[in-house]
C-alpha cells in the first residue's frame, strides 16, 4: 500500500493558517491535522507557559530546543499514520522553528527573547540540528501577507512574538529559510477571502500531490 502524504501549512501569526489547515484536513480522507506546537504534551505544556507568560524565563536556545523536542514527541505518530495511508496536514513545523528563532538573533525587544549570547541563533546549521531525522514534508504551503494587515487582525498581540517589528523579521527569515523547491509554495493571502485562499491552496494540493512519490518511504530532514 502506498504511504500517505505529509502536507505542511506554514505562515505568519494571524495569517489564517489554522483555519486553512483544518479546512484542508476536512477535504482529505483519511486525514489527520497535527498542530505545532502541540501544547498538550509534557514539553508542549512548557511551551504554552513560555508563550503565554512573558515573564516565564527561558533562554532562547532552550526555547528553540523545546520546540524541536515537541516535534519529536509526535514523530512516531506521524510515521505510523503515514504508513497507514493518512494525509497529515501540519499546522506549522520546522520552518517556523527556524524562522522564529533566527528572527530573535539581533532582535532587541522586550518580552520576545532572552539576553545573553545569541551567536547560535544566527547559525542555520545549529538551528536545524535538532530537527535532523524528522520526516520531511512532501509539500509546503507558506501563507504570507502584509505586516500592516497582520497587526489589524483579531487577537494579535496576545502572545509572545506578536508584535509588528518582530513579525516583519519573522517574515524575512521565513523567506530566507524556505527551500527554493517546487514543492515549497508561497501564497500571498492579503486582500483575499478565506474561501479564495482555500480554493488556491486546494488547487495547489491537487496539482502537486500527483508528483509525490508515495511508493517511496518518506524522506527525512
Ligand atoms: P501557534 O500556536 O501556531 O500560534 P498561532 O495560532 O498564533 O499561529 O504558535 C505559537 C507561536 O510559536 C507562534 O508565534 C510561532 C511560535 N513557534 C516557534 O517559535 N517555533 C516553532 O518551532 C513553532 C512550531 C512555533
Ligand atoms: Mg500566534
Amino acid at each position: 500500500m502506498p504511504r500517505g502524504q505529509l502536507i505542511l501549512i506554514e505562515g505568519l501569526d494571524r495569517s489564517g493558517k489554522s483555519t486553512q489547515a483544518s479546512y484542508l484536513t476536512s477535504k482529505l480522507s483519511p486525514s489527520k491535522l497535527i498542530k505545532f506546537p502541540d501544547r498538550t504534551t509534557p514539553i508542549g505544556k512548557l511551551i504554552n507557559e513560555y508563550l503565554t507568560n512573558k515573564s516565564f524565563a527561558l533562554n532562547d536556545q532552550s526555547a528553540h530546543l523545546l520546540f524541536s523536542a515537541n516535534r519529536w514527541e509526535l514523530n512516531e505518530e506521524i510515521h505510523s499514520l503515514l504508513n497507514q495511508g493518512y494525509f497529515i496536514v501540519l499546522d506549522r513545523y520546522i520552518y517556523s522553528g527556524l524562522a522564529y528563532t533566527l528572527a530573535k538573533h539581533d532582535f532587541q525587544g522586550e518580552g520576545v527573547s532572552s539576553g545573553g549570547s545569541k551567536k547560535q541563533l544566527g547559525d542555520i546549521d545549529w538551528l536545524l540540528g535538532p530537527d535532523k531525522g524528522l520526516p520531511k514534508p512532501d509539500l509546503t504551503l507558506f501563507l504570507t501577507l502584509d505586516l500592516q494587515e497582520i497587526s489589524k487582525r483579531k487577537g494579535f498581540g496576545d502572545e509572545r512574538y506578536e508584535m509588528e517589528q518582530f513579525q516583519a523579521r519573522v517574515k524575512q527569515c521565513f523567506l530566507k529559510v524556505l527551500p527554493k523547491e517546487d514543492n515549497v509554495q508561497i501564497v500571498d493571502v492579503g486582500g483575499k477571502t478565506i474561501e479564495q485562499v482555500s480554493e488556491e491552496l486546494w488547487n495547489l494540493i491537487v496539482s502537486k500531490s500527483k508528483h509525490i512519490q508515495t511508493n517511496n518511504p518518506i524522506e527525512l530532514i
